[in-house]
């Protein structure tokens, strides 16, 4: 089963292949961004990839166009829309980045 490494958290989770990595945080109780309800229009899941980002697909169209919109560069993607393979990931999730950085 494919592991994501959540920075802010220090914790890795897993995830099942397919799924989103906003999905697998969910199924793992952890909560994060999700204005739109996951539907690639707001870019409050927005993760950072750190490590496997050339295990990742393409972005679809609805991740495209937002990213395009938003002039992400490539290792920022979606969480809403980004499905996991079976590589491991590390990822930084800017929601809780910045809820960190807010604390401190
Ligand atoms: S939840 Fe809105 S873009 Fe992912």
């Amino acid at each position: 089963m494919p592991s994501v490494k959540i920075i802010e958290l220090d914790r890795e989770i897993e995830i099942l292949p397919g799924q989103t990595i906003l999905q697998g945080a969910m199924a793992n109780g952890i909560a994060f961004g999700f204005v739109c309800g996951g539907n690639a229009a707001c870019g409050t899941c927005l993760v950072k990839i750190v490590e496997g980002l050339e295990s990742l697909g393409k972005r679809n169209p609805k991740e495209d166009f937002l990213a395009k919109a938003m002039m992400l560069e490539p290792e920022y993607r979606l969480g809403c829309q980004t499905e996991v393979s079976d590589t491991p990931l590390v990822c930084s999730i800017l929601s809780l980045a910045r809820e960190n950085s807010a604390r401190r």
